[in-house]
């Protein structure tokens, strides 16, 4: 099984970026925890971030035939980007959403969500855990369907 991990603007500062929102690991350690824990459940984790929405637009396509899950952190693009909702529903290809903050509980323009409507779920608020937890889904949710 091979998953793609997307992660779009200013993730790539994590462990530099407001560190009381998001704490203080690193956007490589969060590759390197996706990695050891991708090994562990026995699948294979691309990890891939850009701070570009046409990039993420791009990723999305090429992952048609190649990935058979997407985990996806858009970062602001969640609250703007119906380009990104439209190359999810394109590609059919199963998606989690997952957020490091619980925006739920953050600014009222946050709670806007335009890819929600073609992910299978969404996990916010759990930190770097999310990564993990959404890839265990996509993998119990191919295994079981
Ligand atoms: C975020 C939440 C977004 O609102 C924000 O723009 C981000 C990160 C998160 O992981 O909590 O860049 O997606």
């Amino acid at each position: 099984m091979k998953f793609l991990i997307l992660n779009g603007p200013n993730l790539n500062l994590l462990g530099l970026r407001e560190p009381g929102i998001y704490g203080t690991g690193t956007y490589e350690e969060l590759c390197r925890l996706i990695a050891r824990e991708a090994a562990r459940l026995g699948v294979e984790a691309q990890c891939f971030q850009t701070n570009h929405e046409g990039v993420l637009v791009d990723k999305i396509q090429e992952a048609y035939g190649v990935f058979d899950g997407i985990v996806i952190n858009p970062a602001a693009y969640t609250h703007t980007s119906v380009a990104l909702l439209d190359a999810v529903k394109a590609v059919s290809i199963p998606t989690v959403e997952v957020h490091i903050s619980d925006v739920s509980q953050r600014e009222s323009f946050r709670q806007i969500s335009y890819i929600r409507a073609a992910c299978l779920k969404t996990i916010t608020g759990h930190g770097f855990r999310g990564y993990v937890e959404a890839i265990e889904y996509l993998k119990a949710h191919l295994e079981n369907r």
